[in-house]
């Protein structure tokens, strides 16, 4: 019994931690709804949001990073833009998570790809380089990646990034 208890009170934490995997593995039922209301405890899947059919046609425009920093939602007359591996979304219609002061504002106006591979809400880590990354946190990396692409309208490239190292050998396991 006691262990059946430990066992939910890990789970749940477990479900939560775990929603940018479980959002962007191909589900087999797409989280069209919206979660239910007045049940908090509905973990992780629905509380991502639904892949959209109605994006436009990406657009190549360039970027500086020093340019990309003015679309990191603090003139509300400005769009908000994360980009991630170098490619700038356009994620103005959640801004109730990336604006600023909220969950994920340190990814806006900026290239945080090392931060989203690393699962890290640091701010040091939501920068481009991603070089130190293993396979592994590239793999999240690219989910992440695929995650926006099915959300949110592609605005342009970043033009300044630093070069990507390949992945360091992965020697430890
Ligand atoms: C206990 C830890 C966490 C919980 C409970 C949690 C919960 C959530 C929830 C509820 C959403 C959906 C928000 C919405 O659509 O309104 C979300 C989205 C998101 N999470 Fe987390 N999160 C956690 C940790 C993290 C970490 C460590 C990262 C670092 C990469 C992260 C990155 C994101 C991002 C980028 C989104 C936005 C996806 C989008 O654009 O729709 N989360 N998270």
């Amino acid at each position: 019994m006691e262990s059946l208890k430990y066992a939910l009170v890990l789970v749940l934490p477990a479900a939560y931690l775990a929603h940018w995997y479980l959002s962007t593995a191909p589900a087999p039922s797409a989280p069209s709804e919206p979660a239910p209301a007045a049940d908090d405890k509905e973990p992780a899947k629905s509380v991502m949001s639904a892949p959209r059919d109605d994006l436009a046609p990406p657009k190549d425009d360039p970027f500086t990073q020093a340019e990309l920093a003015a679309f990191d939602g603090s003139d509300p007359s400005k769009p908000i833009y994360v980009s991630i591996k170098g490619t700038v979304f356009d994620v103005t219609h959640k801004a109730e998570v990336y604006g600023p002061g909220k969950s994920y504002s340190i990814f806006a106006g900026k290239d945080g790809s090392r931060g989203l591979g690393l699962s890290s809400l640091n701010v040091e880590d939501a920068v481009p380089d991603y070089s130190p990354l293993d396979a592994k946190h590239r793999n999240v990396l690219d989910d992440w990646y695929a995650f926006f692409l099915k959300r949110y309208n592609i605005m342009g490239r970043v033009t300044d990034l630093p070069e990507i190292q390949p992945a360091p050998a992965d020697e430890s396991e």
